[in-house]
C-alpha cells in the first residue's frame, strides 16, 4: 500500500487538489491501485492553526508518505508575516527536508490549446521541453546570508551561491537519465564566465555527460537561453540548470505555453519519493470560486503515477483523459476560447475522471 500525503494548501489549492484525488480515487476503484491518503496542513492554511506554515506534524508524515501532493501556498493575509512564518518558506522547508533535489518542470503545448501561447503558433507548436532545476541548493539556501549593517551605518543584503560536486553530478545524472527516455538532448545552463559556483557546474555537469555518449550534450549561458527561450523554444529537450536560474526560466517556459494552469511538477530524491505540485501559485483572486483549472494538479497526479508509485500505464490513462476532454472541447476559464463553454473546476474534474473510467471499460 503506498501512501500519499494531500497537502491542499491555501488559495485555490484545496479546489484543485480536490479533484485530483478524485482521479487517484477512480483509479484505485477501477485498477485496484493500492493507495491511501493522508490529510496534512501546510502554507498559511497551517500558521492560521499552529502558528508556523510547516508544522512538525506535517513534516513527520511527509517524510513517511510516498509522495506527497501539494496544491499552493501563500495568499494576501499573510504577507506581513516576517520571512521565516511566510507560506512560501514552508514550501522551501518540504523541499529540503524530504531531499527532493530533482524538480522536473514540463512545458508541453498541447495541440488543442495551440491558441493560448503569446508566441506566434509556428515557434510553439510541438513544443516539450523538460526542465531540470537543482532545488535545494544554491543561492536559496547558501550560507551566510542576511541583512548586516556596515561599519559606515549603511545596511548590505547578502546571499551565498554555492554548489558542491555531488550536488551537481546527482542532479545531472537525472537530466541525462530523463533525455534518454526523450529526445536524448541535454543543455546545461550555467553563467560560467561569471561565477565560479557554475564554472564547476559546467565541469561537473561534463563529466558526467561523458558516462551518457548517447545523450547529446550542450552548454549555455543562462542570459541566452531565457533569449533562445522565447526566440526559437523548440531547439530544447532537457533543460537543466540550478536552483534560481530554473527558477526564472521555469516561469518563462511556462508562459510558452500560454497556460500556466495546465503545467505539473514533480520533486525527486535519490529513492523517487517525490513531492508534486502544479506550477501555478494559489490564486487568492479567484479562490472559492470554482472557475481555477484542476488539470495541472491532475497532471501532477500523472506525474506521480510515474515517477513515485511506479505505475507508467495508469499516468499515461489519465495523461490521455486529459487530453480526452481538452479533445471535446472543454475549457476552464484560464484557457477560455472563443465559442467554447467556460466549465467549472468540479465539472472539468468530472470529466477527467469520466474519461477516466471510460477507458477501464
Ligand atoms: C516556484 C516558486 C517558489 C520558488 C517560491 C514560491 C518560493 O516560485 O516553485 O517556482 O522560488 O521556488
Ligand atoms: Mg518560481
Amino acid at each position: 500500500m503506498k501512501k500519499v500525503l494531500v497537502l491542499p494548501g491555501d488559495g485555490i489549492g484545496p479546489e484543485v487538489v480536490a479533484e485530483a484525488v478524485r482521479v487517484l480515487e477512480c483509479l484505485r476503484n477501477e485498477s485496484g491501485l493500492a493507495v491511501e491518503f493522508e490529510y496534512g496542513l501546510v502554507g498559511g492554511a497551517a500558521y492560521d492553526v499552529h502558528g508556523q506554515p510547516l508544522p512538525e506534524e506535517t513534516l513527520k508524515i511527509a517524510k513517511e508518505a510516498d509522495a506527497v501532493l501539494l496544491g499552493a501556498v501563500g495568499g494576501r493575509q499573510w504577507e506581513a508575516l516576517p520571512i521565516a512564518l511566510r507560506p512560501e518558506k514552508a514550501l522551501l522547508g518540504l523541499r529540503a527536508a524530504l531531499g527532493v533535489f530533482a524538480n522536473l518542470r514540463p512545458a508541453i503545448l498541447y495541440p488543442q490549446l495551440a491558441g493560448a501561447s503569446t508566441l506566434r503558433p509556428d515557434v510553439v507548436a510541438g513544443l516539450d521541453i523538460m526542465i531540470v532545476r537543482e532545488l535545494i541548493g544554491g543561492i536559496y539556501f547558501g550560507e551566510p546570508r542576511g541583512v548586516r549593517t556596515l561599519e559606515n551605518g549603511e545596511r548590505q543584503g547578502f546571499n551565498t551561491l554555492v554548489y558542491s560536486e555531488s550536488e551537481i553530478e546527482r542532479v545531472a545524472v537525472r537530466a541525462f537519465e530523463i533525455a534518454r527516455d526523450r529526445k536524448g538532448r541535454v543543455c546545461s545552463v550555467d553563467k560560467a564566465n561569471v561565477l565560479e559556483a557554475t564554472e564547476l557546474w559546467r565541469e561537473v555537469v561534463t563529466r558526467v555527460g561523458g558516462r551518457y555518449p548517447d545523450v547529446a550534450l550542450t552548454h549555455m549561458y543562462v542570459d541566452n537561453a531565457a533569449m533562445q527561450l522565447v526566440r526559437a523554444p523548440k531547439q530544447f529537450d532537457v533543460l537543466v540548470t540550478t536552483n534560481m536560474f530554473g527558477d526564472i526560466l521555469s516561469d518563462a517556459a511556462a508562459m510558452l505555453t500560454g497556460s500556466i494552469g495546465m503545467l505539473p511538477s514533480a520533486s525527486l530524491n535519490e529513492t523517487d519519493r517525490g513531492l508534486y505540485e502544479p506550477i501555478h501559485g494559489s490564486a487568492p483572486d479567484i479562490a472559492g470560486k470554482g472557475v481555477a483549472n484542476p488539470l495541472a494538479t491532475i497532471l501532477s497526479v500523472a506525474m506521480m503515477l510515474r515517477y513515485s508509485l511506479h505505475e507508467p500505464l495508469a499516468a499515461a490513462r489519465v495523461e490521455a483523459a486529459v487530453a480526452a476532454v481538452l479533445d471535446r472541447g472543454l475549457r476552464t476559464a484560464d484557457i477560455r476560447e472563443e465559442g467554447r463553454p467556460v466549465v467549472s473546476t468540479k465539472a472539468m474534474g468530472d470529466a477527467v475522471v469520466a474519461a477516466l473510467r471510460a477507458s477501464f471499460s
